[in-house]
């Protein structure tokens, strides 16, 4: 048997101890993923029933197994290159969102019509340089922001999750901006060591050109 490394046993440790993974083994969730999206929708009511939704960075699947038990008549747009676990009803789109190819396919799929909330799990591969690392999961966060421009209807949601560093606290001034209100919010789910937070903008204001493409 493969020796474990120091890392992969502490790893392991936590998980086997951490409550929310054993409680999305013991209720058959994909990932303990699924707490954090649950609590957020909790207290900020993001997922209505018909909703039109773009879940970004959606593998293994455990946002696309909520929004799939919550939405009902709505549209559900999943993204990421890796494989997700999703039911018939969702449009799965492999790739890296901010491609031609993906920007091309959620068009497809939303047939001109505008998006009610844009949500990011998305998360860079980690280079373990911090600041490389906290430039890239900047970059995910800019991807995210051009979508609404893109396809979100005005009033309507982004939820991101983010990494406390450098450009956070400036990015999170100029989305003041674009949308009437803006809270950063660390669900119980996220790990407290981590430098995970979740930006949740409601009332998308646009660009006058947004609202003429949407309305
Ligand atoms: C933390 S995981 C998402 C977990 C997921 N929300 C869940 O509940 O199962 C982060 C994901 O972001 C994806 N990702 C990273 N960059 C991306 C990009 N540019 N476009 C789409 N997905 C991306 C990764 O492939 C990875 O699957």
């Amino acid at each position: 048997m493969a020796k474990r490394t120091k890392s992969s046993s502490r790893w392991l440790q936590r998980q086997n101890k951490d409550y929310f993974v054993r409680a999305a083994q013991d209720q058959g969730q994909v990932s303990r993923a699924h707490f954090k999206l649950l609590q957020l929708d909790q207290r900020f009511k993001l997922i209505k029933r018909q909703a039109r939704v773009l879940e970004l960075g959606a593998a293994p699947g455990g946002w696309t197994q909520y929004l799939q038990d919550r939405l009902n008549k709505g549209l559900l747009i999943a993204v990421d290159p890796l494989p997700i676990t999703a039911g018939v009803d969702t449009v799965v789109i492999e790739g890296l969102a901010g491609e031609a190819a993906v920007d091309e396919a959620i068009d497809e799929a939303l047939q001109g019509a505008a998006l009610d909330l844009v949500l990011s799990d998305m998360a860079p591969n980690i280079s373990g340089v911090r600041a490389v690392d906290q430039a890239r999961a900047m970059d995910l966060a800019d991807t995210a922001l051009l979508a609404c421009h893109r396809w979100l209807k005005p009033r309507g949601a982004l939820a991101i999750k983010a990494f406390q560093g450098e450009g956070l606290d400036e990015w999170v001034k100029d989305l003041r901006a674009q949308f009437s209100k803006v809270t950063v919010s660390k669900p119980k789910a996220s790990r407290p060591e981590s430098r995970e937070v979740f930006v949740v903008a409601q009332g998308f204001l646009g660009s006058q050109d947004d609202h003429e493409r949407l309305v």
